[in-house]
């Protein structure tokens, strides 16, 4: 089938345009939209989030629930806020710290894919997918595309590390995680994780009172146990720190209603 040919440039790429009262040559429109595709094809955005958008997010009717509307609210503007910033915040990336089906992988990725629309390149990893395609690739059997995750978790200009600190902690996997966090926090390049494990210091950090009784301590693994003590500090360092609380499962919500 033959190939369509763009209108505007002749395939070239290249417009005569005008800028400032200068005539010369400019980008074609054609170009970008083909790089956004482009990009967002190669993302590695699992099916069941390749439309998730801000667009699409839904908040609890606050009649219902009003601290899950506001809390969610508040969630959700400062996500928007950091992917219309990007690259001009003090902070490069974005951290969301909650429970199961709260919505975090899917405003990670909305954040994600509104940058990719605004041009930048953006990556996904699932964490588990990740360090065990990095373990694989130590095998001389191994394809080139497992070879090349650790490369490109390095390099991506955005990566979004989803379920941070699900697997099994051992030297090994927090030595390689302590290096990508390490290797992206020197070099300033944007981190948008999500993770499940609680951190004592996330809800001073963001900002929120959390939903832990006074006095109560959270028994369940930490972030910190997780990843390991100075990845976990990198984060801080490089993150906004979104905690996403007292919202109820949406999977469970959703099941209830079907
Ligand atoms: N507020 C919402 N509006 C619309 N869809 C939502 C909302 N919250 C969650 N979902 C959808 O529900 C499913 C679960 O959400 P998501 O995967 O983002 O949760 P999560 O917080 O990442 O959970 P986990 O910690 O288990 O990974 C997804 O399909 C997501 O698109
Ligand atoms: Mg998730
Ligand atoms: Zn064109």
């Amino acid at each position: 089938m033959a190939e369509m040919v763009c209108a505007k440039c002749d395939g070239t790429g290249w417009v005569l345009g005008e800028l400032e009262g200068i005539s010369g040559v400019t980008r074609c429109d054609c170009v970008l939209v083909e790089r956004k595709d482009r990009i967002e094809r190669t993302s590695n955005i699992p099916p069941l989030y390749q439309s998730a958008s801000f667009e699409n997010f839904l908040l609890p009717k606050e009649k219902d629930n009003p601290v899950a509307n506001r809390n969610l609210g508040s969630v959700m503007m400062r996500a928007k806020s950091y992917a219309r910033e990007y690259p001009l915040s003090d902070k490069p990336g974005l951290l969301f710290i909650g429970e199961p089906g709260t919505g975090k992988t899917h405003l990670a990725v909305a954040a994600l894919r509104s940058l990719i629309e605004r041009g930048f390149e953006g990556l996904f990893f699932d964490y588990q997918n990740l360090l065990d395609r990095i373990r694989t690739s130590y095998d001389p059997a191994s394809g080139t595309s497992d070879k090349e995750a650790y490369r490109s978790a390095l390099d991506a200009e955005i990566l979004l590390l989803d379920d941070l600190g699900a697997h099994r902690t051992t030297d090994w996997v927090e030595d390689t995680v302590t290096s990508i966090i390490t290797h992206r926090c020197n070099n300033r390049k944007a981190l948008i994780a999500t993770t499940n494990l609680p951190d004592p210091d996330a809800a001073v950090v963001s900002g929120d009172r959390g939903n832990t009784s006074p006095g109560g301590r959270d028994l369940r693994r930490t972030l910190g146990e997780g990843i390991g003590m100075r990845a976990r500090s990198r984060l801080f360092e490089m993150c906004h720190v979104i905690r996403v609380s007292g919202v109820e499962d949406f999977r469970i919500k959703k099941a209830r209603l079907f």
